[in-house]
């Protein structure tokens, strides 16, 4: 669809909270048919900076209605699109890129910001019909999974020298360390480029751990693996984005570590404490071409139901 006559972008601070709440109501239904995902507490996070007027980014309104909104975040030198949402009545390339390309100027016009990441479950246009004025994304594209909880196997065969133990905060350093070590060279931190440092890895933690934007957070469902010596050598944080369904966040081995079984029986333990606190199915992301992942999550059961592709302007 064309953008009609009427269709206008305006700045999000200037809409408030209740005339973006029909759209968000719409985005929270596809969030939950879809993905099995329930957007609300994010959804009320949203209202609430709208409401405050600190939500930064834009609507795009077709008369009395508010058909579409993106909002950014930044970070030292990087932006980041929280999420960009049309109506499926308004859906289109066009209208999507007439809020994809305002962000995207406003991103430019501050030139600390070096890059623009963005993942962005509900775009209905893929990276080719993006239209903006500066360089064109890296796409990657990636896959949302889901399996049912109810077939895990009973154990992993794992070398008697490696031991697993619960979450608890105690781990964060070390557990930052295990994933800047574990996605060097990897395609994720082109993806991310918090997993390209410790201090990065960190505050991604941070974010699992305070924030809903992966659920929440589920220190009981979160295990590390541990070696002889004591040290951390993989990690598996887990949420629940339903009250049915788990989510594992992040899972990651280092690559001394890597192929004998730490990452199923990782996954394997999470997988079972989300069943035991009453999930019955759940879901994570992935890079579609990090085939040696996928083919753990196969083993355990994980399908593809959606596709979407992670988005880097670096530099902007
Ligand atoms: C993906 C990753 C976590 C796997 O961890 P790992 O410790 O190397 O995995 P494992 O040794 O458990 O090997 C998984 C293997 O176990 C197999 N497996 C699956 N279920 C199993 C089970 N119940 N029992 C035994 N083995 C099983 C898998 O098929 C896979 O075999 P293959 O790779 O030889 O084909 C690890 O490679 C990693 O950290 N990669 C970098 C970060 C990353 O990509 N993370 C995932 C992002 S979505």
């Amino acid at each position: 669809m064309p953008p009609g006559p009427g269709a206008a972008v305006v700045e999000l601070p200037l809409i408030g909270g209740a005339e973006l709440a029909p759209l968000l109501e719409e985005e929270k239904a596809r969030w939950l048919r879809l993905l099995h995902w329930d957007f609300s507490p994010l959804a009320e996070l949203i209202l609430r900076y709208a409401a405050m007027g600190t939500l930064e980014g834009f609507a795009l309104k077709d008369g009395g209605t508010v058909a579409g909104y993106a909002y950014y975040v930044s970070e030292g030198g990087k932006g980041l699109l929280g999420d960009l949402y049309v109506l499926g009545a308004w859906r289109s390339p066009a209208h999507e890129n007439l809020l994809l390309n305002a962000v995207l100027d406003r991103l430019r016009s501050m030139p600390w910001l070096r890059r623009v990441e963005a993942q962005l479950m509900h775009l209905g246009m893929h990276s080719g019909q993006i239209a903006s004025a500066g360089r064109p994304p890296a796409a990657f594209p990636r896959q949302f999974m889901l399996a049912a909880l109810d077939a895990l196997p009973a154990t992993v065969p794992v070398p008697g020298d490696l031991h697993f133990e619960r979450w608890s905060a105690y781990w964060t350093d070390a557990a930052a360390e295990v994933i800047a070590e574990a996605y060097e060279g990897h395609v994720d931190s082109e993806i991310n480029n918090q997993y390209q440092s410790v201090a990065g890895a960190r505050r991604f933690i941070e974010n699992i751990v305070r924030y809903p934007g992966c659920g929440y957070f589920a220190p009981d469902c979160t295990w590390v693996a541990l070696n002889r010596e004591g040290c951390v050598v993989g990690v598996c944080f887990a949420s629940r984005i339903a009250p049915a369904t788990g989510h594992i966040a992040q899972i990651c081995v280092v690559p001394a570590a890597q192929g004998c079984g730490a990452g199923a029986e990782l996954l394997r333990r999470s997988l079972h404490s989300l069943r035991l606190s009453g999930a019955t199915e759940a879901s994570l992301t992935v890079t579609s071409s990090n085939s040696r992942a996928i083919r753990l999550y196969e083993a355990f059961g994980f399908r593809a139901i959606h596709h979407f592709e992670a988005l880097v302007w670096d530099p902007l």
